[in-house]
C-alpha cells in the first residue's frame, strides 16, 4: 500500500477541499506527500492523521463512500506500510 497510488486518490476526493495548500484549515494541508506526512510519524498508529481519521475521530464523517473502509486504509498505511510514498 502507498501514498501515490491508494491514498492521494482518497485525499484528493475527500480532504484536499479544505486541506489545500492556499488556505488551509487547522493549518494543515494534504495537497503533497511532505504536506500530508506533517500529521504522520510512520508506523505509529498515534500520528494525528490516523486519530483524526478513526470513526471516533473528527475527520471520519469527511470520508465519501464506505467510511470504515477508507479509515482502515489510511490506518494500515500509517503502521503497517511505515506511510511509503510509492510501490
Ligand atoms: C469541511 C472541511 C474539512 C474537510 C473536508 C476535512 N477537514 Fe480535516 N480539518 C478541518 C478543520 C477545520 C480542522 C481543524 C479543527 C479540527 O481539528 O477539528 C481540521 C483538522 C485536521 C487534522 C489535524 C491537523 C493538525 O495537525 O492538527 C487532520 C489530520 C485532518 N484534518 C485530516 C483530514 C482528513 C484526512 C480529511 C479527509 C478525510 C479531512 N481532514 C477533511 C476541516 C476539514
Amino acid at each position: 500500500m502507498s501514498y501515490e497510488q491508494d491514498l492521494k486518490p482518497i485525499f484528493n476526493g475527500d480532504c484536499v477541499s479544505c486541506h489545500s495548500t492556499s488556505r488551509p484549515q487547522g493549518r494543515y494541508s494534504m495537497s503533497t506527500y511532505a504536506q500530508v506526512m506533517a500529521a504522520v510519524q510512520p508506523g505509529n498508529a498515534r500520528s494525528t492523521l490516523v486519530v483524526t481519521t478513526q470513526s471516533n475521530g473528527s475527520m471520519y464523517r469527511y470520508f465519501s463512500g464506505n467510511r470504515a473502509a477508507k479509515a482502515d486504509l489510511v490506518k494500515r498505511w500509517v503502521v503497517n506500510f511505515n506511510a511509503q510514498q510509492s510501490r
